[in-house]
């Protein structure tokens, strides 16, 4: 291990803070490090696992696709990108859809076709908001730490403060291009927009003509108890951007957006180069197949009920939905919690926190109430 520590310091530029352990495999829920100790991931690569790891179904169909073809380009047709665009179709109900590689793609790429379509400049964003690191994407990211040291970025882009729909009307106004909304933050510890808010973005967004951008990259795909968390609002936003449990950790992102949107883009005014190749796509279909064989998208419902449950007989006060949870630390663990994750990775248990006070759960959505039961007693010992 000190080996492998020291080698990093040595040749990766030191973007990342790395919790003391070195992982080799994984099996469902199960993470496996070089000693051969099991670790339950309650992390799935920041949202990503949804399937579990070395799902066979998964490696058998990526496989397949790997032996036949990888990539070849975007200037010729290719079956499995257009394969996955009428999936998409079916699950989120937009029209149209553009792959890329990642998150923070997607979210450029977004922001880009609302500017196009729209004519407008002007970026709404919510504060504590999370939408990626590159220049457009971190332009509507809300953390100072993060956008400071690169500005000049985009603008005009204004944050709203959250749920405050007083504040909402106050900065929404005929020059807004779009609003860029995660329905449950994410990176900021798991917030959930509240539904009179969404509301009344619905109703500005009749009077003003803008866009409304639902940044569905750590959300979707069956993460909170539906396939995407617009679901839970009954609404249907203009564009969404989608990445993370997309592929199940190939990596691939995701616009769609409506069909009068899609009549406003013209030819190359946006392109990838891996940006929905084969080996992705068959990928992110796989992901899609095992999702609704396995009715995953209701177990992440079913057993996200079970863990919040058992996160209260602990005395915490979980939000979120699905398995998309965050709690905060409170009395003799307050502002512990980079402590806590430690010492549970000791214990078998990998959680993750969003800040010195908050504990983010986004398990495989495979998870069984068996596994919940472990991680509840692992949690028993290190809180009395
Ligand atoms: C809501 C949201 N948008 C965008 C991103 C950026 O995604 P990526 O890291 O794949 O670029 C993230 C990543 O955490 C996210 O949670």
């Amino acid at each position: 291990m000190e080996a492998i520590f020291k080698k990093e310091k040595e040749v990766f530029i030191p973007f990342f803070n790395r919790l003391p352990v070195v992982f080799e495999k994984g099996k469902g829920c199960w993470l496996f490090d070089y000693n051969g100790k099991r670790y339950l991931d309650f992390v799935a690569g920041i949202a990503c696992v949804s399937i579990g790891y070395s799902h066979p179904t998964f490696v058998e169909k990526v496989t397949e696709q790997l032996k036949k073809l990888v990539h070849v380009s975007n200037l010729y047709y290719t079956t499995p990108q257009l394969d996955l665009a009428e999936k998409l179709r079916e699950i989120t109900g937009l029209s149209k859809f553009f792959f890329c590689n990642s998150g923070t793609e997607a979210v450029e790429g977004a922001l880009k076709i609302a500017r196009k379509v729209t004519g407008k400049k002007k970026f709404i964003a919510l504060e504590n908001s999370f939408h990626g690191r590159t220049m457009g994407a971190l332009s509507v990211t809300w953390k100072e730490k993060f956008r400071k040291p690169f500005e000049p970025l985009i603008s005009p882009v204004e944050f709203c403060k959250f749920n405050d729909i007083n504040d909402l009307e106050k900065k929404v106004d005929k020059e807004t291009a779009a609003i860029i909304v995660e329905p449950i933050q994410g990176e900021s510890g798991v917030y959930e927009v509240s539904n009179g808010f969404i509301e009344v973005i619905f109703e500005k967004r009749e009077e003003l003509g803008f866009l409304v951008l639902f940044d569905e990259v750590q959300t979707g795909f069956g993460r909170t108890g539906k396939w995407f968390a617009k679901d839970h609002f009954g609404v249907q936003p203009d564009i969404i951007t989608m990445a993370k449990a997309m592929a199940s950790g190939i990596p691939i992102g995701g616009i769609g957006v409506k069909d009068d949107i899609a009549e406003r883009i013209e030819l190359s005014e946006h392109g990838s180069t891996f940006g929905g190749n084969p080996l992705a796509c068959s990928a992110s279909l796989a992901t899609i197949e095992i999702l609704e064989k396995e009715n995953l998208v209701e177990n992440a419902e079913k057993v996200g009920y079970y863990l919040k449950k058992r996160l209260e007989e602990l005395g915490f006060n979980p939000r979120g939905k699905g398995l998309m949870l965050g709690f905060d630390l409170e009395g003799e663990y307050k502002n512990k919690a980079v402590e806590i994750v430690k010492k549970s990775l000791e214990k078998g248990l990998i959680l993750n926190y969003t800040s010195e006070n908050t504990i983010r759960l986004v398990p495989p959505l495979i998870l069984k109430k068996e596994e919940v039961d472990y991680a509840f007693e692992i949690l028993k010992s290190i809180f009395s």
